[in-house]
């Protein structure tokens, strides 16, 4: 019996300009347009394996070597369901002497080189990398864009990992979602002295996830909609413009301000949200004193504790011994460039 098989790995993406907030939350289409860094694969990254058997009874899924429900997960079917219909539409109703593929079980198997779902992106490269492989399984002709439009429907950040270097998640207007896709403004080979460091202060699953705080921050927020009208559009622009330019302090105060304002909204919220501990403020205070004569490193927080530090290259040393003053305790793992903490330090 002919097995069809594809394997892809997809990257992490750090977004530097925030997306917090759905207008459609079927489609997933964003209240506002982001911006993100994609990561080396060398750091963190997702590899997913897709078999597709005429053996096989039903759809399974398989995350980090545990069975999970396919069924239960909306977002995964939507996944499924699209990239199926484009291989009939661009391929098999084209092409009679093309294998069905469309019609066959399939079989799952992804696995994250980082802890899942503890504010380190574990959706956006996984959600890309079960959409690129679904792509090569099926030899869709789309572009990376095209197929941001069906990873977005996975987890929305998941768009901006379908491209390396600077990426742009573009909010779109249009009711379908047809233009709500990601869009590369500069490739991983723009900027090779800006580097990122992961700070991983805890591995521990989040409480309150994505989906349910952003439509509470949504429903509550007064500062949201401030943010996302008054604030973000001219930030992407500015954002747009220290990328080209490669002006690391303008790109570094624009990433910690929107930190900053994410987490303000989070604060905002009725009830609040918390996705900082004491460590992540600590670190906040570490970045800032280090500033002081001159921007030299950039903090950013996702929907959890964990730090991303942005840097050049030869600041990285100087940053790493930092924060292992203040943190003894913290362990390096050189393999995946990760700086592990889990004591409280003393704060400086
Ligand atoms: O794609 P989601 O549902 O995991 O949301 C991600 C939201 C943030 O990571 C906090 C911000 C972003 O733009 O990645």
């Amino acid at each position: 019996m002919t097995v069809f098989e594809a394997t892809c790995t997809a990257p992490v993406n750090i977004a530097v300009v925030k997306y917090w907030g759905k207008r459609d939350t079927s489609l997933i289409l964003p209240t506002n347009s982001s911006l993100s860094v994609t990561l080396s694969q060398d750091q963190l990254h997702s590899k997913t394996t897709i078999r597709a058997s005429a053996d096989f009874t039903s759809d399974r899924l398989w995350l980090n070597g545990i069975e999970e429900s396919i069924e239960k997960n909306k977002r995964l079917v939507a996944c499924l369901r699209e990239t199926r219909a484009l291989r009939r539409t661009q391929i098999e109703d084209k092409d009679p002497s093309a294998p069905k593929i469309s019609n066959l079980a399939i079989h799952i198997c992804s696995e994250n080189n980082f802890p899942t779902a503890a504010g380190l992106a574990s959706s956006a490269s996984g959600y890309a990398c079960l959409v690129y492989t679904l792509s090569k399984l099926f030899e869709l002709p789309l572009d990376a864009s095209d197929l941001s439009i069906v990873a977005r429907q996975g987890s929305g950040s998941a768009c901006r990992s379908l491209f390396g270097g600077f990426v742009a998640w573009e909010m779109g207007t249009k009711e379908d979602g047809s233009d709500s896709k990601a869009v590369q403004i500069a490739p991983e080979t723009h900027w090779p002295d800006l580097q990122a460091m992961i700070c991983v202060v805890s591995d521990e699953k989040k409480g309150t996830s994505s989906t349910e705080g952003m439509q509470l921050t949504v429903k509550t927020s007064a500062l949201l909609q401030h943010r996302i009208k008054e604030v973000v559009p001219k930030r992407m622009e500015d954002m747009i413009a220290a990328i080209h330019n490669k002006d690391f302090p303008k790109f570094a105060e624009l990433t910690m301000q929107d930190s900053n304002q994410f987490h303000a909204v989070c604060l905002d919220t009725y009830p609040p949200i918390f996705y900082m501990n004491d460590i992540s403020r600590a670190i906040i205070r570490i970045i800032t004193e280090y500033n002081k004569d001159g921007v030299k490193a950039a903090y950013t927080f996702d929907a959890g504790p964990n730090a991303v530090i942005y840097a050049p290259k030869d600041n990285m040393a100087e940053i790493y011994a930092i924060l292992s003053h203040y943190f003894p305790n913290a362990a390096f793992d050189d393999s995946m460039g990760l700086l592990k903490e889990t004591a409280l330090p003393s704060l400086p």
